[in-house]
This record gives structure tokens, C-alpha cells and sequence, in this order.
């Protein structure tokens, strides 16, 4: 999933003498760990900041997927310096934490391009937090720890106590063994581990009695989660499924993101066989062209990616889908870009994602030869795009006139509104009491709009 740069202001419990402001970028697994690196902090004495200006230690969490990633982060460290500059002139101190993939991938040149940053954690050690404050308020240079530790973090974060969102974000599994020749993340988030299922259950069934309604299971490579069961058996996604859409206050799941080897029988039977798995499901595809596929080291071709579909679509047939493509990779002609389109036209995408390639030091493809030049990636960018956004208009635009089951997330934009999201994650709008806030409701949908669909509610909710 996609996510621009975000400045939330993380939850944290008393005792309220600290500040802390989180500045998250990238996808919901960074959104995930900044919450709970709050959490981790809070006890000590760390609570929400109103912004960078009050806060006693900003975080920066940081993505790496693609473009230009680190010089955001550097852009963002300088506006940080003059505050911390500012903070010391007038006595005061500011702890300057950068976390993430960036700071994995990269923590030596944030030492040297910005020694005013206190600390840099990799993805994997944020548990450690309060002992590197305590270090680096110790220190006189900054400390870094970017190890993949033995122990696992998940087993040292203290649990959630504060009502949640309707919608939770649950990390089940990092990093990735696929080694697609683009992805840095197998470097940045290191080899494949899954949670145990105990604890995602657990975790789960807190989440739903603090108030989540729909679980997002999350994981770099969500779909290869395999974990020891509460019975000693080793299950898979799909038995993790039907377990979680047993715990009470669960509504709906989904989970994110997947890679087409890794959908087994059991996974797309459970798309046939759990009504709380919502009719969605986000597949990145990255090329329609054989030759690319292969160079990208996708290990599927195609046509296995169109059967794939057809069998999930015989399991769920209003099942909707979601991708990820990639234009220009190295070596990739006219030719393979057609085979790209054609792709997109025969599965008809309901929402999806595209990007220009853009080289990850250290990755295979960086070093590949033949680059495609910097306009014909742009091009093809903009024809792809143009038609995903057709797929996408069209699809918002059949559910004109239907009924859909939306739950309601929170207040819409406008007085009198609430906002939640269809089971295909389109943004729902309509008037309405808050008190439906955290519940499902069978909604008209009257109209699409570029980015949310308008609807109004059965007269039975109306005064509810
Ligand atoms: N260049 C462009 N896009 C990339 N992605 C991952 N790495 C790169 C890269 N080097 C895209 C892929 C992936 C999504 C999360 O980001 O499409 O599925
Ligand atoms: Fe990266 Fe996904 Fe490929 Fe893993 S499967 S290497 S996370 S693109």
C-alpha cells in the first residue's frame, strides 16, 4: 500500500512529562511501527506533541521503497536542526531519532551528512528505544543500532491499552525472501519471519475489544506468514483466517500485501469460505511482459498471474483487485510495455498502483546495463496510468445504484457526515449519526466521485 509522508502525533499513556512527534512515511507497516514505538516509549513518560515545535524527541520513520527517499529525510533533518539549534540556545534539548528502512539501509551517511541526529534504528530494533535515549543522552555522539537482533521485537512491545481505530493495522510478518531484482527490501527488512499465531491472536483480540472492527494483517510478503499454531501443527494464512474471524468484534479482514507464488489452495478457498474476508485483495503484478518478469526475478509469467485470478474470481466472485506495476525497468522495450497495458486491460484492475523503476543501490537491477531512458519511462507512465484510472472510474461507477455494507470509520469532511469504507476499500461518504461510528451498515450508494463514492442511509439507520 501507498502512503505519502504523514506527521501524526502517536498516542501515549502517562506519566505526561516528555513529548514525542513521529513523522511516518512510507506504507502501513511504518504507520504500524511508529504507533508502536509510542507505545514503547510511553512509559517513559513520553506523550503526543502537537507537532516538531513542542516536542522533546522527534522520530522520523522512514521508507526506502523508491525515489529520492533519503533526500526527503535530509530536507526534513535540516528544517529539525534549526529547532533543535533553537531548543539548546534556550536551554533545552531535543532527542532526533531516524528509524525506518531509510536509516537501515543508510545509517553511516546520516551520521556523517547530519551529526546533530541522536539516533539511527533499523526497522528491526525499535525495542530498544528507551535503552538508545538512555544511551544517547549519556553519549556525546550519536548511537546507532541497526542489527537484525536474535531476539524479536514483537515479544517486547508493550501491549496496546487505549481505544483503537475502527481500522487496525496488524503486523503478522517482515521482511521478504524473494529477492525481486527492484526491492530493496529484503535488505532493508532482512529475511522472511512470521509471528506466531498465539500472538497475533492475542494481539488481535485486544485490538477488537479496544474497539477495532477490521483487522489489515500486514507483511512485506503477507501471504508467505506460516507460523507455529496454538495446537503445535504449523499453519498457514488461511487457517490464521479462520481463526481470527472467530474472535467477537471482528467484523472484517484483509491483508497486505502478497506476492502471486505465495496464494495457495487454502488461501483462495478462504476467500470462497470466510464472509469477514473482504471481497479484495491487492496482488502486485509489476509487469504484464514475460521477458520483464523474469528479468525482475518475479518467478510467475503472465498468463499464471491471469489464471491465479480466474481462480480466485471462481472462489469470490465479487472479488475486486488491486496491483502494483513498474514501468521501465531495465531492458524494457515498447513491446514488453504492451504486453504490460494488455495485461491491465484483461483482468480490469478496481485499483492499483504504478511507478516509474527507480534504481535501489545494492539491488540487482541498479546495475543492470540497459536503463530505460528517463522520458519513455515517463510516457508509459502516463498511458498506463490513464487507463488504470478509466478501470478505476468504471468500477466506482458500477456501484452507482447498488447496496453495499460500509462501516463507519469516523466524522466525514463535512458537518453532519460520517465516512467509512465499502468491502472493495472505496472512501464512503453520506449524512449521518456519529453513533454508527465502529459499525457496518447496508448503505444506497447514489454517486461516484474521482475519489469516494456518496450514499445514504436506509431511513431505519437514519436517526440512530
Ligand atoms: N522502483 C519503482 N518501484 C518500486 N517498487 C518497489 N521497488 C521499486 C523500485 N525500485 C514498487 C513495487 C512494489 C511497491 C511497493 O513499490 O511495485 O510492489
Ligand atoms: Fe520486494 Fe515484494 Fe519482491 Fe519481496 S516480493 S522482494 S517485498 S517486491
Amino acid at each position: 500500500m501507498q502512503a505519502g509522508q504523514t506527521g501524526t502525533t502517536q498516542k501515549a499513556a502517562a506519566p505526561r512529562r516528555k513529548s514525542l512527534h513521529v513523522i511516518t512515511w512510507g506504507c502501513q507497516m511504518n504507520v504500524y511501527d511508529s504507533a508502536r514505538m509510542a507505545d514503547v516509549l510511553a512509559p517513559l513518560g513520553y506523550a503526543p506533541a502537537a507537532g516538531p515545535e513542542d516536542a522533546d524527541m522527534v522520530i522520523l520513520n522512514t521508507c526506502h521503497i523508491r525515489d529520492k527517499a533519503a533526500e526527503k529525510v535530509f530536507s526534513e533533518l535540516g528544517r529539525l536542526r534549526l529547532l533543535k539549534q533553537e531548543r539548546e540556545a534556550a536551554g533545552g534539548r531535543m532527542v532526533l531519532a531516524v528509524a525506518g528502512c531509510v536509516a537501515q539501509a543508510e545509517g553511516a551517511e546520516i551520521l556523517a551528512r547530519a551529526p546533530f541526529v541522536d539516533i539511527v534504528l533499523g526497522p528491526q530494533t525499535y525495542h530498544r528505544l528507551p535503552e538508545l535515549v538512555a544511551r544517547a543522552s549519556r553519549a556525546a555522539g550519536a548511537v546507532i543500532d541497526t542489527d537484525f537482533p536474535a531476539e524479536s521485537k514483537f515479544d517486547l512491545l508493550p501491549e496496546q491499552t487505549e481505544p483503537q481505530e475502527v481500522v487496525g493495522f496488524l503486523t503478522i510478518q517482515e521482511g521478504c525472501d524473494r529477492f525481486c531484482s527492484f526491492c530493496v527490501v529484503p535488505y532493508t527488512r532482512g529475511a522472511e519471519s512470521s509471528r506466531p499465531a498465539a500472538a497475533i491472536i492475542a494481539e488481535a483480540r485486544r485490538m477488537a475489544a479496544l474497539g477495532t472492527r477490521e483487522v489489515v494483517l500486514l507483511g512485506q510478503n503477507v501471504n508467505a506468514w506460516h507460523g507455529e499454531g496454538p495446537d503445535g501443527a504449523t499453519w498457514n494464512l488461511a487457517r490464521l483466517l479462520h481463526a481470527l474471524a472467530d474472535l467477537p468484534g471482528v467484523l472484517r479482514l484483509r491483508y497486505t500485501t502478497s506476492h502471486p507464488r505465495d496464494m495457495d489452495d487454502d488461501l483462495i478457498a478462504a476467500h470462497r469460505d470466510i464472509p469477514a474476508l473482504m471481497p479484495f485483495l491487492h496482488l502486485p503484478v509489476q509487469s504484464g511482459s514475460d521477458r520483464i518478469l523474469a528479468a525482475m526475478n518475479r518467478r510467475h509469467d503472465a498468463d499464471t498471474y491471469r489464471r491465479l485470478i480466474d481462480r480466485l474470481r471462481a472462489a469470490r466472485p465479487d472479488l475486486a483487485l488491486s496491483t502494483d506495476f513498474i514501468v521501465g525497468h531495465p531492458g524494457e522495450t515498447e513491446a514488453d510495455f504492451e504486453a504490460t497495458l494488455r495485461l491491465a486491460e484483461d483482468i480490469g484492475f478496481a485499483l492499483a498502483y504504478s511507478f516509474k523503476y527507480s534504481p535501489r543501490p545494492g539491488t540487482p537491477a541498479a546495475s543492470l546495463p540497459v536503463q530505460v531512458p528517463e522520458e519513455d519511462k515517463d510516457r508509459r507512465l502516463q498511458t498506463l496510468q490513464a487507463l488504470l484510472r478509466r478501470q478505476q472510474n468504471d468500477f466506482n461507477a458500477a456501484c452507482a445504484g447498488r447496496t453495499l455494507p460500509v462501516l463507519f470509520t469516523g466524522l466525514g469532511r463535512h458537518p453532519g457526515q460520517i465516512a467509512g469504507r465499502s468491502p472493495y476499500l472505496q472512501p464512503v461518504h453520506l449524512t449521518g449519526p456519529a453513533s454508527l461510528i465502529g459499525t457496518e451498515v447496508p448503505v444506497k450508494i447514489e454517486a461516484a466521485h474521482p475519489n469516494s463514492l456518496s450514499a445514504t442511509l436506509p431511513w431505519e439507520y437514519a436517526a440512530a
